[in-house]
């Protein structure tokens, strides 16, 4: 699995703007057995109990999610041992509109220095007038409640998934998110898990290149939508970092942190 583990470049670009994409992840042949059984393939399993006790074996879904790429994706972002949290087939029926869908799943979730995944597996090519599922990068630091975002359209930086069979993205649960319409004849589903880690999300990934001189642009990605919160935004990401990667006192910029963490008045008076 360790050749398949994220390394800090594509960790920072997580933490910036809240996914990754990986196309070629699942073969054409077990994309298409796959495909075959997500109408059948049930709903929520034991919530919160471990994923490999949990997840079917032996199915074309159950395989898919042990493949090693995978398994180096979600250890880097979650760690070992992670938990089932739950799954579903996404449907967007050919024809079917959605109108305005943005939202985020994550209602009330403030643990800090947290996050939980979600893959969203696409089995067959999956082009514009299908609509796959558009996110928001860089929103997972805001909080709102659910659909309370739905007046929001065009925002800027949005992307959708335009992909070729067998893409996988990875991302926060709080990034702002919705279906889009499907203007084909065909049917569109998005395969999404969701898992939770058991332990601390330090290190997990490949931090041979912790060092690269191009991590402090990546987390200072502007994705056209941040504005005068920009530099905002940026501390919440460096927060995170400083977890993820174990360097508690990473700072960027004109030390950005240090603006808000120096104070004299905290000094203890002899
Ligand atoms: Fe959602």
């Amino acid at each position: 699995m360790t050749e398949h583990l994220l390394n800090s470049k594509q960790m920072a670009q997580f933490v910036a703007s809240g996914y990754l994409k990986f196309e070629d992840m699942i073969p054409a042949d077990l994309c298409k057995a796959c495909r075959d059984e997500m109408p059948t393939f049930g709903g929520y399993m034991a919530v919160g109990s471990p994923f490999e006790e949990t997840w079917p074996k032996n199915t074309p879904l159950g395989d898919a999610f042990r493949l090693p790429q995978v398994q180096g994706l979600i250890h880097s972002l979650i760690g070992p041992d992670p938990l089932y949290d739950h799954h579903a087939a996404h449907l967007v029926k050919g024809n079917q509109m959605k109108g305005p869908d943005a939202h985020q799943d994550s209602v009330i979730d403030f643990r800090e220095n947290y996050f939980d995944i979600q893959l969203s597996f696409f089995p067959v090519d999956t082009t514009d007038e299908m609509g796959g599922t558009f996110l928001v990068p860089g929103t997972q630091y805001r909080n709102v409640r659910t659909g309370e975002i739905g007046l929001y359209q065009h925002m800027r930086g949005k992307i959708w998934a335009t992909c070729p069979a067998g893409t996988m993205y990875v991302w926060n649960t709080r990034v702002w998110h919705g279906a889009r319409s499907n203007h084909t004849d065909e049917d569109r589903y998005m395969f999404k898990l969701r898992l939770n880690p058991t332990r601390p999300q330090i290190r997990n990934f490949d931090t041979s290149d912790l060092d690269d001189p191009a991590i402090p642009g990546i987390l200072n990605t502007n994705h056209g939508w941040e504005g005068n919160e920009h530099r905002y935004e940026l501390m919440h990401r460096m927060k995170l970092w400083r977890y993820l990667s174990g360097q508690p006192d990473y700072d960027i910029g004109e030390r950005f942190l240090r603006r808000i963490e120096y104070n004299p008045g905290r000094v203890a008076v002899a």
